[in-house]
C-alpha cells in the first residue's frame, strides 16, 4: 500500500505512477491511520518537502499510523530541490514503532511553493522531463526489494528548520489567507483542504456590498497551499501580495476533482 499526502498534486501523480508500476494500490495518509495495514508485505510513504522537513501533518499521521514491522518499507519524496531532514524524521518516528525504512529516494518536480515568492512553478515543468525516468528506476528499485538510502540522512538545513527559534520564522513566509474582496464563496478551497481547516461564514461587509459568503482560514493549516493553488478567483493569498492566474499551479496529471478531500 502506497499512502501519500499531497496538496497540489505532485505527490498523488507520483503515488500513481509507483502504484501502477508496482502493482499496488494507493490510500491517503489521512484514511491511513483508520486502516487495518498489519497485512500489507509493501508499505510506500510518497509526500512532499516543506521548510527542509516533513509536513507537520505527515510527522502527526505518521505518529497514528499502525504498520506491520516485517514489511519492505520505502519512502518517495517530490520536492522542488532539496529534502533536508524530510525522510529523516518520519524515518525516526517508525524506527521508534519498530519499523525499518528501507529505501528512500526523492523526485525532483516543480515547487508549487514558488508562488509565495512571486515566481511561477509552471516555469519548472521541465523537470517532468529532465526526471522522466526516475519514478521507473524507483519502482524497479522496490519491485527488486532493494535496499538504498538516497538523502534519507540528517540534513543540516531540514535540522536547523526544525528548531523552534527557526521555525517561528519560517512558517510565516508562506501562510495563505483569503482576501476577502476577491473571495465569491464558492467553496473550492474547503474541499481541497486536506485539513478541513477552511469554513464559510456568511459576510456582507466586502466591497460589492453583496451578500455572500467567504472562506476563513483556521488554525490547523499545514501549508499544503492546495487552496491558493486551486481557487479560481485567486483570493487565496500569501503574505498580502496577489496570487497570479498564471503562478496558479497543480499537477498536470491530476485534476481538481481528484485533490477533494475524501
Ligand atoms: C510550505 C512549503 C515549503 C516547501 N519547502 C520545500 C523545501 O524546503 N525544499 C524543497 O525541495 N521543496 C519545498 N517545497 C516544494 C514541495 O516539496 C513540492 O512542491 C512538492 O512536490 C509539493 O507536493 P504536492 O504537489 O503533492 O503538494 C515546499 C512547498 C511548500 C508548500
Amino acid at each position: 500500500m502506497i499512502l501519500y499526502f499531497s496538496g497540489t498534486g505532485n505527490c498523488l501523480s507520483v503515488a500513481q505512477q509507483l502504484a501502477e508500476k508496482t502493482n499496488d494500490s494507493i490510500m491517503s495518509l489521512y484514511d491511513a491511520v483508520n486502516a487495518d495495514l498489519t497485512k500489507e508485505d509493501v508499505i510506500g510513504m510518497v509526500y512532499p518537502t516543506y521548510y527542509f522537513n516533513p509536513p507537520q501533518a505527515v510527522l502527526t499521521l505518521s505518529q497514528q499510523l499502525v504498520l506491520p514491522t516485517n514489511a519492505y518499507v520505502y519512502i518517495v519524496i517530490p520536492c522542488g530541490a532539496q529534502t533536508g531532514d524530510a525522510v529523516w524524521a518520519v524515518r525516526q518516528i517508525l524506527k521508534r514503532k519498530c519499523v525499518k525504512v528501507d529505501y528512500c529516494h526523492k523526485v525532483r518536480v516543480p515547487d508549487c511553493s514558488a508562488i509565495g515568492f512571486g515566481r511561477d512553478p509552471n516555469a519548472q515543468v521541465w523537470k517532468f522531463e529532465k526526471y522522466k525516468n526516475r519514478i521507473t528506476t524507483i519502482a524497479d528499485d522496490i519491485n527488486a526489494r532493494r535496499r538504498a538510502n538516497h538523502y534519507g540522512n540528517h540534513g543540516i538545513a531540514g535540522w536547523l528548520c526544525a528548531l523552534p527559534a527557526i521555525r517561528r520564522k519560517t512558517l510565516p513566509l508562506l501562510q495563505p489567507a483569503v482576501n476577502p474582496d476577491k473571495c465569491i464563496g464558492c467553496g473550492t478551497c474547503l474541499r481541497v483542504c486536506p485539513q478541513a481547516n477552511i469554513t464559510l461564514i456568511p459576510q456582507t461587509t466586502n466591497s460589492n456590498n453583496r451578500e455572500n459568503s467567504i472562506a476563513l482560514i483556521g488554525d490547523k493549516c499545514v501549508q499544503c497551499l492546495a487552496c491558493v493553488h486551486f481557487c479560481p478567483q485567486q483570493a487565496v493569498e500569501i503574505a498580502g501580495k496577489t496570487t497570479l492566474k498564471l503562478h496558479q499551479y497543480h499537477n498536470p496529471n491530476i485534476r481538481l476533482k481528484d485533490m477533494l478531500r475524501r
